[in-house]
């Protein structure tokens, strides 16, 4: 078969001609029991049709059973339809899909909830299964069959490295002109590491294709699929009370001298709260502003759209549909202040530390003292994971959890006596905020710390109660951080109990 003239732009090599094959075909290199490392970060540049036609083969019979790695969370094509027939037996390094989510908490698949930063190192260090296979989307291969990424990075460099056959979902329906927005650089393994040499956001190392080669390429199939984008969520009350909090805490912090107009390089989660601080920025007095972080929404896109920001680094675009419809016609401007880097790198910890980040992520529950949960639902459920949160809260200067109040039409307090799994410490934690106010909690001991987060974060309705038990227990426990053993966690069982809090 010749190759079509349309696809000699993306195959730029004689070598595609004898590999090109279907979905179907290119399943059956994927056999059971292997791992399998994929692209993909959020719904942002992940395999579509060589997945969907593995779930096919599963649900007709076909016994495969696969661990799964990816950057990060992908879209349903992969996490609902593997999951559905059956084929994930064990899942890393984060996900947020509810059939994949009921899963793991149903004990059916394993999953390993990493810090996304640190994934690629620890799965080239061989602490888990090896990648048999690295499934690919990507923009093009060029002449010596190096891939060119399309909408993320994540983790696949790594697993193009590790892997020795190589399938890539070559993604028609998106712009060749996204080539060059890439900029891959991979770190050697200890101990030969050598400094990562990036001292501002918009800093080029690396190459803008990852390294594979021919040898590795054993299948490439053509996608006319795209990113199953989300509509943008409506910001709530509640988000866009917590969005103009942090802006206060913000110009308190340039007030008082501690940072310039242009602060310093932000991160940002994702999701409505990400959303309504961005929105509030481009509002607000600062300017010049600089992201270095994990995922582009539409917000962040506005920012640098409209001058804001000059520059936006991250692993992956996952923005609206209407969003990324407007990035796909505007790729010239957003090319010269938007970079994909590997998540080894958007999410590096010694970048995030030289940077010196503001890094903003959620919660869903704070205790008085400032631990943070981000991923276990009453200590026992997963959530998502802790994704990068993690990454950045031991790295950046200044780091501030957000969440609301109150979750459940207020049967649950998110500020709670003692959080029942920890993800980030009261070490790191800098700063609360929720719709009530923020707690600054730098510098302060833990009993200064639990009078702040109560007064200035907890909902009304529980704000007594919490007084009440911090009282107690500095009463009955005086010590560095005072706590009524039998009582810490009663909140949590009688939520179990009776579906309440109150
Ligand atoms: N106890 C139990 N459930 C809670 C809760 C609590 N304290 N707080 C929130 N929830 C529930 C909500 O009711 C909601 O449930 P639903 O899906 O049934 O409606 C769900 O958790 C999500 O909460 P929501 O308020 O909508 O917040 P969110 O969508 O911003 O998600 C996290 C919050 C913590 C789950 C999410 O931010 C996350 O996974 N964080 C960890 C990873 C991370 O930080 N990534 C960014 C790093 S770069």
């Amino acid at each position: 078969m010749a190759i079509d003239p349309q696809l000699k732009e993306r195959l730029r090599n004689e070598k595609a001609e004898s590999l090109i094959m279907d979905a179907d075909s290119a399943a059956l290199l994927i056999k059971d029991g292997m791992a399998v490392g994929i692209s993909g970060f959020t719904n942002a540049g992940y395999p579509k049709v060589v997945t969907h036609a593995l779930a096919e083969q599963a649900k007709a019979g076909r016994a495969v059973k696969i661990d799964l790695y990816s950057g990060a969370s992908v879209g349903p094509e992969v996490d609902t339809e593997l999951t559905e027939a059956g084929v994930i037996r064990k899942r890393i390094p984060y996900q947020t899909n509810a059939s994949l989510r009921k899963s793991i908490n149903a004990g059916n698949v394993d999953y390993i909830d990493m810090h996304l930063g640190r994934s690629p190192e620890f799965i080239s260090g061989g602490h888990v299964n090896k990648p048999d296979v690295a499934l690919v989307e990507a923009l093009a291969i060029t002449e010596d069959g190096n891939l060119i990424p399309t909408t993320s990075v994540g983790n696949t460099p790594t697993y193009v490295a590790e892997a020795d056959t190589v399938i890539v979902e070559v993604a028609m329906a998106k712009p060749l002109a996204l080539e060059g927005m890439a900029d891959i650089y991979m770190q050697e393994k200890p101990p030969c590491r050598k400094p990562i040499p990036i001292t501002h956001a918009g800093d080029r190392i690396g190459t803008p294709y990852i390294k594979c080669g021919w040898d590795k390429i054993k299948a490439i199939v053509i996608s006319d699929k795209t990113d199953l984008t989300r509509p943008l969520a409506a910001i709530s009350e509640d988000s866009k009370k917590i969005g103009q909090n942090i802006i206060k805490f913000l110009e308190n912090e340039v007030a008082s001298g501690r940072m310039g107009k242009s602060l310093l390089p932000i991160q940002s989660g994702v999701g409505s709260v990400a959303n309504a601080v961005l929105y509030g920025l481009r509002d607000s007095e600062f300017e010049n502003l600089t992201c270095y972080t994990e995922v582009i929404q539409d917000s962040m896109l506005d920012l640098v759209k409209c001058g804001k920001a000059s520059v936006a680094s991250c692993t992956a675009l996952a923005p609206s549909p209407e969003a990324q419809e407007a990035f796909f016609n505007d790729i010239d401007f957003y090319k010269d202040h938007i970079i994909f880097r590997p998540q080894e790198i958007s999410n590096s910890i010694e970048v995030a530390h030289r940077l010196g980040l503001i890094a903003m992520n959620t919660a869903l529950e704070v205790d008085i003292y400032g631990n943070v949960n981000s991923t276990h639902v009453q200590g026992k459920k997963m959530m998502n994971g802790i994704g990068g949160s993690g990454d950045f809260s031991r790295s950046a200067s200044l780091v501030i959890f957000t969440t609301s109040s109150i979750a459940k039409d207020g049967d649950i307090s998110s500020i709670v006596p003692m959080c029942p799994h920890v993800d980030h410490t009261e070490h790191e934690v800098m700063v609360i905020v929720t719709e009530q106010g923020y707690a600054d909690l730098r510098g302060l001991s833990p009993k200064e710390r639990a009078v702040k987060i109560i007064e200035n974060c907890a909902h009304p309705d529980y704000r007594e109660k919490l007084m009440d038990y911090f009282n107690r227990a500095c009463e009955q426990m005086p010590c560095q951080t005072p706590h009524l053993l039998d009582e810490a966690l009663s909140w949590h069982s009688k939520f179990e109990k009776t579906g309440s809090m109150k």
